[in-house]
């Protein structure tokens, strides 16, 4: 869970490192799994920025995550590759059947839905990715099947 305490300690050792918005981001996900709001105004202190630009640093990288991940975390390509072989169709499948929008984690806490952009598995593309294993030609009845482990 989210402490502030070894929040601060954690920014207050990385502020003097070179690209430190970004190592801090890094390190304060990799101890609680996101990035709470309350962070960034810390970080723009620590290291005199604004909280605008900071924020943008947050916003540009999709790695960051603003609330805790769900229990399962189900990644959708949307890079080009995966996009021209119709994974806008599957993401919007997904949202459907899931209940809810990419990007998000659902409110029962069970799932987080994700665009990721290029897993590497543009030859066999639409590529997902779930709980950190990689899934290649994606269509709707591998997708499903996903959607339904997703879920437990
Ligand atoms: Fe989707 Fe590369 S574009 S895996």
């Amino acid at each position: 869970a989210w402490d502030s305490e070894r929040a601060a300690e954690i920014i207050a050792e990385l502020k003097s490192h070179e690209g430190a918005t970004l190592v801090i981001l890094h390190a304060l996900q990799e101890a609680f799994g996101y990035v709470p709001q309350d962070a960034i105004p810390m970080i723009a202190l620590a290291l005199n920025l604004s909280r605008a630009e900071v924020h943008g640093v947050f916003t540009f990288y999709h790695d960051f995550r603003k609330a805790p991940a769900g229990r399962h975390v189900l990644k959708l390509c949307s890079a080009e590759a995966c996009q021209s072989a119709g994974s806008d169709a599957l993401a919007a499948r997904a949202e459907s059947t899931l209940g809810m929008t990419l990007g998000e984690t659902r409110a029962d806490g069970v799932v987080s839905l994700e665009p990721v952009y290029c897993l590497g598995l543009c030859a066999t593309a639409p590529s997902a990715m779930l709980d950190g294993r990689l899934i290649g030609r994606l269509d709707a009845t591998r997708l499903d099947a996903l959607l339904v482990e997703a879920q437990r």
